[in-house]
């Protein structure tokens, strides 16, 4: 395929450029996966659309398909519960390309290489990406501290964890976290990814189901509005600095534990706030790089851009 940017990820994933967008819980539908994919990006569907059932996966497969005829994934959370019902659905379904996340996926490998499906494992810790690789995974998405979502308990930053990661495995890893235009596309490049995932700045775009208020808040916020919670549950989340993030980090203080506090911290206040736009209902999930996305945009015009920008990045450092 023709790309400024080939790479062992755009080979293996059969995509243009080396540009993930990362699962979002309650965000990431098929409408935002397709537009990514349809850009030359990879789009990938959160598999808690379709209200975490298998027939309702499908009917977000079978939407997505509609939209882009380029190849999207599913990012799923495989920590709790069993999830072969929810991965029998993908198959069938004849998606060929999964992102795990939360646990290591062993339990559930033997079935997706049978099925010839292309795991790539996100992790926050370069341990978990050994397990990982061992286990079997055709890519492991580094993701540093700077994230939005789940930052994980070792606190390491992108710009340490990548080539961390680079120097420890021998299968390609993508850098995720912290990255949000063309010189972190670039940066993390040369850092020894293979590619990129983002996940807080395709929420600021026009494609991106997230209520208007919440993208209005992500435009407003410095790189200082982006705050952990729940670290003292031990189950770190970056989040906007809202009303609600702040009253949460402040009871945990106060030794509030995550029951005291289950009224904000349900996947369902997480939709009524991000979708419905209700920011007193619950937190809003974003990373650092907020305080880098200054406009909403297509989909289109963010990938061109960080293509476009990072074409002539490459040629201004070769000249240095
Ligand atoms: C709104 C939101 C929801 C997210 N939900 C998930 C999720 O359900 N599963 C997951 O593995 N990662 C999730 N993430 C993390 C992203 O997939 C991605 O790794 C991360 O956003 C990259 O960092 P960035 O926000 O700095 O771009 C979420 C991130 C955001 C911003």
């Amino acid at each position: 395929m023709n790309s400024p940017f080939q790479t062992r990820v755009t080979e293996l994933l059969d995509i243009q450029y080396p540009i993930i967008q990362g699962g979002m819980t309650n965000i990431s539908d098929a409408g935002l996966a397709a537009a990514v994919s349809t850009a030359g990006g990879l789009g990938l569907i959160s598999a808690s659309f379709g209200g975490g059932t298998p027939e309702g996966l499908r009917q977000e497969i079978r939407r997505c398909r509609e939209l882009t005829d380029k190849p999207f994934g599913i990012n799923m959370s495989v920590g709790r519960g069993d999830r072969t019902a929810l991965i029998e659905a993908i198959i069938q379904e004849g998606v060929s390309i999964l992102f795990t996340s939360g646990r290591s996926p062993e339990a559930y490998m033997p079935r997706l290489k049978e099925a010839g499906v292309k795991v790539a494992h996100v992790v926050p810790s370069v341990r978990f990406g050994v397990t990982a690789q061992k286990v079997g995974v055709d890519i492991v998405v580094a993701v540093g501290r700077e994230c939005g979502g789940s930052p994980g308990l070792d606190d390491v930053s992108t710009l340490v964890l990548v080539p961390r990661m680079v120097d420890s495995l021998s299968i390609p890893v993508i850098a995720g976290g912290g990255i949000g235009d063309a010189r972190g596309f670039v940066a993390a490049l040369a850092l020894g990814a293979q590619g990129v995932q983002m996940g807080t700045r395709f929420i600021a775009t026009r494609e991106c189901i997230a209520h208007p208020n919440y993208k209005e808040a992500l435009l407003q916020a410095s790189e200082r509005d982006a705050i952990v919670i729940q670290q003292s549950h031990g189950t770190p989340h970056r989040a906007l600095r809202t009303e609600v993030s702040e009253m949460i980090l402040k009871r945990e203080m106060e030794g509030a534990s995550a029951e005291d506090l289950a009224q904000y911290l349900s996947s369902e206040s997480n939709r009524r706030a991000a979708v419905d736009g209700d920011l007193g209902a619950g937190f809003l999930y974003a990373g650092q790089v907020a305080g880098l996305v200054g406009q909403v945009l297509t989909v289109q015009e963010v990938i061109e851009d960080i293509i476009q920008r990072a074409v002539a990045l490459r040629e201004r450092l070769a000249r240095l």
